[in-house]
């Protein structure tokens, strides 16, 4: 039995960091062979919602920009893991070479549709809803040195109602998203994860 330190990295409000947090604190997280416990917040926005949420459940949560300083404090907390949950910042490439294929960023699309540079938050479902797609989503993906194009670990489809505004969208991806940010770090934590090429393998 293994216990993983991670770290989050936040900008906004911290929801899918409280169900990564929440599912933590159960009981099938604490009696699995290989459990996590987040370590250490770090976010790029001083007023982040996400900060209050760690603090409030005694994580230590900084706001940091600078680099250095970021991998000073991850390798001090003795970090395995990373997750980037609405990080809006692009990630220090030295920091990507450290964490290599120990970083997971959740984003609320099926990659590679409406993703990439640009793309993020209520962006993502307006251009969503303005396209007139049926099917949107969320995906899990490895961190790699540009955005959204890491190899795709998990993801979850959404179907959009005749009805449904970008609002309703976002709504409906967010709830996918809370649930595949859990399963997929629990993945990596029990390394069954394997990337082949642009293809990522989930060991059974
Ligand atoms: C989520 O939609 C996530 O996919 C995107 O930013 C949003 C973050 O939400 N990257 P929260 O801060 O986890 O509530």
């Amino acid at each position: 039995m293994k216990l993983y330190n991670i770290a989050v990295f936040i900008s906004g409000s911290g929801s899918n960091l409280q169900s990564l947090i929440d599912y933590s604190k159960k009981e099938e997280n604490k009696k699995s062979i290989n459990r996590y416990k987040i370590n250490l917040v770090i976010s790029s926005k001083k007023d982040a919602y996400g900060l209050d949420r760690a603090l409030n459940e005694g994580i230590e949560a900084l706001y940091l920009e600078d680099n250095n300083k970021i991998i000073k404090i991850l390798e001090e907390k003795d970090i395995d893991f990373i997750v980037l949950a609405g990080y809006l910042k692009k990630l220090d490439k030295k920091i990507i070479e450290i964490y290599k294929n120990k970083i997971i960023n959740i984003h609320p699309s099926l990659i590679p549709s409406f993703s990439g540079k640009g793309y993020y938050g209520e962006k993502v479902h307006k251009a969503v809803y303005e396209s007139g797609v049926k099917i949107t989503g969320a995906t899990v993906h490895i961190v790699d040195e540009n955005f959204d194009t890491g190899n795709i670990i998990l993801q979850k489809e959404v179907k959009i109602g005749n009805f449904d505004t970008a609002d309703i969208i976002a709504k409906n991806v967010l709830e996918v998203e809370h649930k595949i940010i859990v399963e997929a770090l629990l993945l990596m934590i029990n390394n069954r994860v394997i990337i082949k090429n642009k293809r990522t393998i989930i060991k059974e």
